[in-house]
């Protein structure tokens, strides 16, 4: 199966939980690929992070530009990163490198880019990339404080998308999140969806730890 990974926030695990995903995937005996349509933000060696980690969560290799079509060195809101490199981000060729890496594999996980709403150029946005990739979405919820309006908002969105919320995971980024459980338990009164899973923060992040904490029959 493949789905479209969004989160409630940038730096809330999407990447974390998009490579636990691939990794239960491939542990049930499948092809996976995760694809980072956009990513902005160079680290200090000059790589991108999340196109790493998500290859490195990969059980077959695939074209670097399908799996990362559009990539900006700055740290910055994607629209913004492409008008300074002096270029539109397109939809066309990410949905072409969408295409040829499902051919390549059973499972494609596409990491989106910061939160849910997030422009990508002068008319549209990243929910605009999601319905045009006509994929389940899977909501990460980043726990920590305020994180209950961000992902009830989200949730009304993606309903209001079109778009079916195949699920939505906890991933408690904040040690110390105090009432986290109670937090947890009235997003899951709020939220049809099924709750994948509880993914406890980690002193080290560790995707393949992540994945055993997700339950995906529910999907
Ligand atoms: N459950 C967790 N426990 C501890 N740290 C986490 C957890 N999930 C994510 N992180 C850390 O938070 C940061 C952001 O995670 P990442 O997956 O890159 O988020 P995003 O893709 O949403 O920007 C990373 O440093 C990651 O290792
Ligand atoms: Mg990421």
């Amino acid at each position: 199966m493949t789905y479209f990974l969004t989160g409630t926030d940038t730096n809330i695990g999407k990447t974390l939980i998009s490579c636990a995903l691939l990794h239960n995937f491939a542990a049930q005996g499948q092809r996976v690929i995760g694809m980072k349509p956009v990513v902005a933000g160079v680290n200090a060696s000059g790589e991108y992070d999340d196109v790493v980690q998500l290859c490195a969560a990969s059980n077959v290799s695939a074209a670097l530009r399908d799996i990362n079509p559009y990539a900006f060195a700055p740290a910055i809101a994607p629209h913004l990163a492409a008008q300074q490199a002096g270029i539109q981000i397109e939809f066309a060729p990410i949905l072409a490198a969408f295409q040829t890496l499902a051919q390549q594999a059973d499972t494609v996980i596409v990491e989106g880019v910061g939160g849910w709403h997030v422009p990508l150029n002068e008319a549209q946005d990243s929910v605009d990339l999601a319905k045009a990739l006509n994929l389940p979405v899977i909501l990460v919820v980043g726990m920590r404080l305020g994180c209950l309006s961000h992902a009830l908002l989200t949730v009304e969105s993606i309903a209001a998308s079109g778009l079916t919320l195949a699920g939505w995971v906890a991933n408690c980024v904040d040690e110390t999140m105090p009432m986290r459980e109670e937090n947890i338990a009235a997003l899951q009164q709020r939220i049809t969806a099924p709750l994948l899973g509880i993914v406890p923060f980690q002193r080290v992040p560790d995707a393949k730890m992540a994945a055993g904490c997700l339950r995906l029959w529910e999907i």
